[in-house]
């Protein structure tokens, strides 16, 4: 069967955040992390079973959707999960601040930036600090900065917050670099959260390894965040789980997050396993699409298009970090959106202002030409 990621989709008329944004205007939304594709059709399928069934009670997630998570992990990283791991999460957001909940008041949460903007807020919002240590352009190449991590290491600092493959810079660490982060978080006892929600985005060919399953001692000192809802595109129905090994440290993590966390409502239940047993073939459909989508922007910028502005390669994700100091704007942001353009700001990220913005090519290839052709007009007009 062949999926139509060309087809073009009115969501401008829809409930989307990411087109809502720019209504009555003509900018062309490549912020937030979704995708303008229709979910997988065995997805729609049991949505649509699910709603003719008529009764939208409380949820609980079936023994089927428990197995379809084991089998997933099993058949995509050949990690045996234990059902008893599984903590249901209506979001990863929920998980990492139910994560930076665990332990002290001051204590100290490290994370690599420029990082998804929750792994800082999530550690204020619970009254704890977020530690921001930036990675080091090497070859090329976004890589975590080992001696500046442990340097900001002090007593009070408790968890690593580990984002793999990492948003926005696009990395799929490697084997060895996991071990490296592994051996960090032993070395100086810290929690390692992993939030790992693009971890079936990989679109350079190697495999996802959860870090968790570098080692036993690794798994009992690690939460895994992960969820079907970026790489299906089902974000809106909040279907994700944790992966917590220990028990003590899973008991801790749901008193956590116990009357404040809601259950996963039952569409995201019944999508995400729809996702999870029947989304292989439009997985790989899609990720064939979204490497021609991120060729054609490292193509275009690395013929010289768009002077000013550099990338990294991207080897996971959707999102472009793109380099935009050598266009020395006042304010990018707005710069941008004035020539019909909404990327992400760079500084929520950690990025110094008016340095970096990010481009999410999870859209039709037409939408992407357009902004491409879009950006080049706006690169001349300065
Ligand atoms: C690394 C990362 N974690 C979490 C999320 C959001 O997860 P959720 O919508 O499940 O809260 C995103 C969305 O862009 C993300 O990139």
């Amino acid at each position: 069967m062949n999926f139509d990621f060309d087809r073009p989709i009115d969501r401008l008329h829809s409930d989307s955040q990411k087109w809502q944004k720019y209504t009555g205007r003509d900018v062309l939304p490549l912020w937030v992390a979704d995708m303008d594709f229709a979910a997988p059709p065995a997805v729609i399928e049991a949505l649509r079973a699910r709603i003719e069934h008529g009764v939208i009670g409380y949820a609980k997630p079936l023994p089927s959707l428990i197995a379809a998570t084991v089998d997933y992990c099993a058949r995509r990283y050949g990690w045996q999960v234990d059902p008893a791991w599984i903590v249901w999460l209506p979001g990863l957001v929920t998980g990492l601040n139910v994560a930076a909940a665990l332990g002290e008041p001051g204590d100290e949460i490290l994370c690599a930036t420029p990082v998804y903007p929750p792994f800082m807020s999530a550690p204020t919002n619970q009254h704890r600090k977020a530690v921001p240590v930036p990675m080091v352009l090497r070859n090329g190449r976004w890589e975590l900065d080992f001696a500046a991590l442990a340097r900001a290491v002090t007593p009070r600092t408790r968890q690593f917050f580990l984002c793999s493959p990492h948003n926005p810079v696009g990395r799929a660490f490697s084997r060895a670099e996991l071990e490296q982060v592994v051996a960090f978080c032993e070395r100086h006892n810290l929690l390692l959260v992993s939030d790992e929600i693009h971890c079936d985005l990989v679109l350079d060919d190697v495999a996802h390894v959860p870090a968790a399953t570098l080692s036993p001692a690794t798994a009992a000192r690690s939460i895994t965040l992960m969820a079907p809802s970026k790489t299906y595109n089902i974000p809106g129905l909040g279907c994700s789980f944790a992966i917590v090994p220990d028990p003590r440290l899973r008991a801790a993590f749901s008193r956590a997050a116990q009357g404040i966390v809601p259950d996963v409502n039952v569409l995201g239940l019944v999508a995400g396993e729809a996702a999870m047993r029947h989304g292989e073939p439009w997985r790989q459909q899609l990720l064939a699409y979204l490497r021609g989508n991120r060729d054609l922007l490292e193509q275009t910028i690395a013929r010289g298009e768009l002077p000013g502005i550099a990338m990294t390669h991207v080897e996971a994700t959707y999102l472009a970090w793109l380099n935009i100091e050598g266009l020395q704007l006042a304010n990018a942001h707005a710069f941008f959106e004035q020539h019909g353009l909404g990327f992400s700001d760079g500084a929520p990220f950690g990025a110094a202002k008016d340095t970096h913005v990010r481009l999410n090519f999870g859209c039709t290839r037409a939408t992407l030409t357009e902004a491409l052709a879009r950006l080049k007009r706006a690169l001349a007009a300065r």
